[in-house]
């Protein structure tokens, strides 16, 4: 695909911003991504005749979980999964299972959801928040080290933006240190990293399945994944009220017999069925967006101040989003006036991530220390988030270039 964006150009030439009253460049809506289609009306639907047939209701734990476990499984490249309710439950199942001494310390990442946050809290450990590398959300080597403290035991670690974090270093760090490493995949479903997908560089691993990720179950749902076969079973007997699913001959009828005590996680056979179909094209999805990304980035070489971001040779990311670097120096207002003015002009992009948690003041009364994420806040005061996903058409890619191009003529010093 090759989009000539000097006729972009052209279209804005001699209007006002969009944020102060003029046209805006797209004036329809970003398309719609439709990720429960057809097919996956069909499956429901193939569900419910399933069990009419059998003449027993659906539930959990069946054939459809079963398929879609395994074929998560197969695409990760072996390993155990289990489907849960949500991408917190996993992050919090995926901690409960490594069963960390009380009064441990558990670093994790400066900017991921307050899922992953509260899965930590809610199990009365305290947090250590690691700073990014410099350019980048995910946390570094050498800033992960530094968070570490006598008593850290684990670590949660965000692949952020579908962006995989430098797992090699940190691995090597946190096997002489004795620190679990838990990764949270829920933006990065089948990045790879050095040829490997992300979720087998630690010793368990989470993603969240809802509506807006890559790949999704339906509204909310999750997986626990790991190699270890001996943590898969404790996450079952967690994820379904502590019955002993590692015995072949236990009695689900007989609680007398369950290990102890936990809730309900499980994910149902409907919300399976959503997730193997959406699953089935994960690749595809992979690939398109990185296209997307790729056009989008040619497309920065038109624009005075907006840039790509460096790629690292040893991943390959599964786009969450598209993360593009602004040079703030050539602004006449803030950076994020200027995203804000680039949004206006009807393009779906976060000018400004929130998502830096040493800045949510919820978090401070848990964190062992003053929690500063220097990097983190520089890069994220540099930078906007482009929402897109594989829908996105040569047109859509040619808008986004458009508005920033106009907001440019605006904004940035001559
Ligand atoms: C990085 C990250 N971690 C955890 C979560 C929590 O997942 P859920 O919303 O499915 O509970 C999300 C969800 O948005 C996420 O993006």
């Amino acid at each position: 695909m090759k989009i000539d964006f000097s006729q972009s150009a052209d279209r804005t030439m001699t209007q006002q911003l969009a944020i102060e009253g003029g046209d805006k460049v797209r004036s329809q809506p970003m398309p719609y991504r439709r990720q429960f289609g057809q097919a996956e009306l069909d499956m429901v639907t193939q569900v419910f005749h399933d069990s009419w047939q059998k003449g027993v209701d659906f539930g959990f734990q069946d054939i459809y979980e079963r398929r879609y476990t395994e074929a998560f499984c197969t695409l990760q490249g072996g390993g155990y999964a289990d489907a849960v309710s949500s991408g917190s439950v996993a992050i919090y199942l995926a901690i409960k299972a490594l069963d960390l001494p009380p009064g441990s310390d558990v670093i994790v990442s400066p900017v991921t959801d307050p899922g992953c946050v509260s899965a930590i809290l809610l199990q009365g450990f305290k947090l250590v928040i690691a700073d990014s590398e410099p350019d980048s959300f995910n946390a570094g080597p050498e800033q992960f080290e530094k968070a570490i403290t006598e008593r850290t035991q684990a670590a949660v670690l965000t692949h952020l933006g579908g962006h995989p974090v430098e797992m090699d270093p940190i691995r090597q760090i946190a096997s002489r240190h004795g620190i679990r490493l838990i990764e949270d995949c829920s933006q990065a479903h089948g990045a790879l990293y050095q040829g490997k997908r992300v979720g087998r560089f630690g010793h368990i691993a989470a993603f969240s399945t809802m509506f807006s990720k890559s790949h999704a179950s339906g509204g909310c749902g999750g997986l626990v994944y790991t190699e270890n076969e001996e943590l898969y079973w404790r996450v079952r007997s967690l994820a379904d009220r502590g019955k002993p699913f590692h015995d072949p001959n236990y009695d689900p009828k007989n609680p007398c017999e369950f290990l102890f005590p936990s809730l309900n996680y499980n994910l149902d056979e409907l919300s399976c069925a959503i997730g193997l179909s959406t699953l089935s094209r994960l690749e595809e999805t992979i690939s398109r967006r990185l296209e997307i990304a790729h056009l989008i980035n040619e497309g920065l070489a038109q624009c005075k101040a907006v840039h790509p971001c460096s790629a690292r040779p040893n991943q390959l990311p599964s786009l969450f989003f598209h993360t593009v670097q602004v040079d703030i120096d050539k602004l006449q207002c803030s950076k994020e006036e200027f995203a804000r003015a680039i949004a206006a002009e009807g393009i779906s992009i976060n000018p400004h991530y929130r998502y830096v948690l040493a800045e949510w003041p919820w978090v401070r009364p848990y964190c062992v220390q003053a929690a500063q994420t220097p990097n983190a806040v520089s890069f994220r005061d540099r930078t906007f988030n482009i929402l897109f996903h594989e829908r996105y058409t040569e047109d859509d890619i040619a808008d986004v270039i458009a508005s920033i191009q106009k907001v440019e003529r605006f904004l940035v010093e001559c």
